[in-house]
């Protein structure tokens, strides 16, 4: 039995003030995109500035990218200035070595290298991007679009854009269901499922209705209807929208820039399909996943880019909202720029408590 709900019905309780989400002073730990793979050849490294924080990357011999701290542990020179050489990266100031784990492995000057090592990041290539996990160990998979998970698949890489909005301002639009019903008079709404701990599905159903006769004929072209968002990281999101017939999956992966600004890489996916008939067939797939893009962001583009996100006074059908926002608030909260760990106030007055009773017990 599906939820009824009610565009009529009273106000229900705002949640409290989020904390992470629409913030742009923190971020939650995870996969973030970082640049297309063709932009990175062998041997080549370059700067970056990520989430405020500043880092090299670079592709060694191997072909493998890696990705470190833009300064040098020695004296601070940008690692950007430097050379790759085989699979390691040189300081261009003193020619000090790192390998791909950042362990020092040559001073010129010093018969042994000390026994420091440069700050590195996991980083992955996939669907012809390259990703970063903002953490120590990631916990969770690079994003992929569930509906596929077991499947074979193409992906191709297509446009990125900015936006003048947060991304997770962006994520709401695509399961505002007001929006659908109030606006596109449609009887819709979604249930969510927790894929796992860092990403949300929101799937959209709608209430049945009898079809007109003519409908009916046409049954078949409109099979197994779905629309479908999985959230990851409260940043990227996959979205498959379509019929059996013609079935989009595309990925908006999305990271905060300065300015309060979203820069969004867009991938679009197929199912592999054989023959001259499926390239032809992917191809126009493909066109379609392209144009529900642009559908979606130039209808909405100058209310994200205007809003002032305030949810002060939600109603039933904002539901799927709150509860997004919800997951974003379970989330490990990172900082801007120096990638720590955003503790909240009652975290850290909770924890100065522990210490202060552990210490007691010491003594
Ligand atoms: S600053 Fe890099 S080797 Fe001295």
């Amino acid at each position: 039995m599906k939820p009824q709900m009610d565009a009529n019905s009273p106000h229900i309780k705002a949640t409290h003030k989020p904390k992470i989400f629409n913030n742009s002073e923190r971020f939650i730990e995870g996969w973030y995109w970082v640049i297309p793979s063709n932009n990175l050849g062998i041997n080549e490294v370059k700067s970056i500035t990520l989430l405020g924080r500043k880092l090299v990357i670079y592709r060694g011999q191997d072909q493998q990218v890696a990705i470190c701290d833009a300064y040098c542990p020695h004296m601070g020179a940008h690692l950007g200035e430097g050379t790759v050489e085989g699979n390691e990266l040189r300081c261009a100031f003193h020619h000090w070595k790192f390998n791909t784990d950042g362990i020092c492995v040559e001073i010129p000057c010093l018969d042994e290298p000390l026994s420091l090592k440069l700050k590195t990041w996991p980083t992955v290539e996939k669907y012809g991007i390259i990703w970063i996990w903002t953490g120590e160990i990631p916990r969770e998979s690079v994003p992929f679009v569930p509906e596929l998970e077991f499947q074979d698949y193409e992906a191709v890489l297509g446009s990125s854009f900015v936006i003048n909005c947060h991304p997770h301002l962006m994520m709401l639009n695509t399961i505002d269901t007001q929006y659908f019903q109030g606006v596109q008079v449609l009887d819709i709404g979604f249930e969510k499922q927790e894929l796992n701990q860092n990403a949300i599905i929101f799937s959209k159903y709608k209430r049945q209705h009898h079809d007109l006769p003519f409908k009916k004929v046409f049954r078949p072209l409109y099979k197994n209807p779905i629309y479908s968002i999985c959230y990851w990281y409260g940043s990227t999101f996959t979205l498959t929208v379509g019929t059996d017939l013609r079935r989009c999956y595309l990925m908006l992966a999305l990271r905060l820039i300065p300015g309060e600004q979203v820069e969004v890489q867009t991938i679009f996916f197929t199912k592999q399909r054989k023959g001259l008939f499926g390239w032809l067939f992917n191809r126009l797939m493909l066109w379609l996943s392209n144009s529900l893009v642009q559908e979606l962001i130039s209808d909405e583009r100058n209310i994200l880019q205007t809003i002032q996100f305030n949810l002060k006074n939600p109603i039933k059908v904002d539901q799927s909202i709150m509860q997004l926002i919800n997951h974003v608030e379970l989330q490990k909260p990172l900082m801007w720029k120096t990638w720590l760990l955003a503790r909240s106030p009652e975290t850290e007055v909770k924890e100065t408590q522990t210490k202060w009773r552990d210490e007691l017990t010491n003594d």
